[in-house]
């Protein structure tokens, strides 16, 4: 079973004008999936492509990669990291998706999926779901703009009528999109409810591009299930792939994994935030790292809560180190108190 999983993750897949070796991703993560995070899944591979955290498009074209805690890559990774940009106007999102381009991305991704107040209110995000000739004119834009491969990740909307999604994934195709992330659930959910994986399932029926499922996917199990029940071309992982960057490589490559993983892991993770960020955003990091990777652990809280209250990355890895000296049990399925 795991080898019929992993043949399957290892096929490769069209999107646009290039193909990527493999069909697990890594889904879009503010604070999560930064250029440090992405250091450390690069380390175990396994994965098709990886995302970056969302980026404004109106700060995009002034960006210095060196400076900017967002837009920010290695060189090594460009050619596999597709960067998300926000933003609620054509002209802003295409003239981004150029410099996006222009820097050699693998892609460029529209996030129209974000339900954070901060982002909605901006008409950013999935509140453009709500004017759907506008996110159609910004898929639009976007295409006319740049060749690179062009992905859309959006919600169901915000009435729990899968027939809007549908039509909305038609319109992003006939737009010019070459794959879709879908997470199905309503942009105010803030995922409390299970996702709707049988929407994808219709959603992947309607079009003609790849379809990436999103949502909810723990477990090997539940990975082989989103791709026979939807019938998806691929999966984008989100907050597991936080708690375990090495799944990718589990999952797809079977890699063996050891109970030493965990501390090297969480470890390597504190050095590249490092090497990458000054100490306030790297420990900042490192805690909202933790509060996915505690999930892992039978008494994860303790550990989250220690991690939480570290005054600086010596801490961290001092109560690292304390806490693995005892064989902290692992769980199966992670603690989702950890994963609201
Ligand atoms: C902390 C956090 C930050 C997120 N940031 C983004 C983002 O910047 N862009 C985006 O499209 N989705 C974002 N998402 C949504 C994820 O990409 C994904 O759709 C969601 O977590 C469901 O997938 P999962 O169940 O595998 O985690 C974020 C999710 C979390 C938990």
């Amino acid at each position: 079973m795991n080898n019929s999983l992993a043949s399957f993750l290892g096929q490769p897949l069209i999107i646009g004008n290039r193909t990527i070796k493999n069909r697990l991703v890594l889904a879009p993560m503010t604070f999560l999936g930064h250029v440090a995070f992405r250091e450390l899944v690069a380390q175990y591979g396994g994965y098709g492509l990886l995302y970056t955290e969302m980026c404004s498009a109106r700060a995009i074209p002034n960006e210095n990669r060196f400076v900017s805690p967002y837009f920010k890559w290695r060189d090594e990774e460009i050619t596999r990291l597709v960067c998300q940009i926000f933003g609620g106007e054509p002209g802003i999102m295409a003239r981004a998706a150029r410099r996006v381009e222009a820097e050699g991305f693998f892609g460029v991704d529209i996030n129209f999926g974000c339900a954070n107040g901060s982002i909605c209110r901006q008409n950013c995000g999935a509140a453009i779901l709500k004017d759907p000739d506008l996110a159609v004119n910004i898929v639009s834009e976007v295409r006319q703009a740049v060749s690179i491969p062009l992905s859309v990740k959006f919600r169901t909307g915000w009435k729990d009528d899968p027939r809007y999604a549908v039509d909305l994934a038609c319109s992003f195709e006939a737009a010019g999109a070459d794959a879709l992330i879908f997470h199905p659930r309503v942009a105010p959910d803030r995922r409390t409810r299970p996702p709707r994986w049988d929407y994808i399932a219709l959603v992947k029926r309607a079009v003609g591009i790849p379809v990436f499922g999103n949502g909810d996917v723990f477990d090997r199990h539940d990975c082989r299930r989103i791709i026979k029940e939807t019938g998806c071309d691929g999966v984008a992982l989100g907050r597991m792939a936080i708690a375990k960057p090495w799944i990718f490589a589990e999952w797809s490559q079977n890699l063996k994994v050891s109970p030493e993983i965990y501390l090297e892991a969480a470890l390597q993770l504190a050095g590249f935030l490092e090497k990458h960020y000054d100490a306030t955003r790297a420990i900042r990091r490192f805690k909202r790292f933790a509060y996915y990777y505690a999930a892992n652990f039978k008494f994860g809280h303790t550990l989250h809560s220690r991690l939480k209250n570290a005054a600086d990355m010596l801490q961290i890895e001092t109560i690292l180190h304390q806490f693995f000296r005892t064989s902290p049990e692992l769980v199966n399925r992670p603690n989702l108190n950890f994963f609201k």
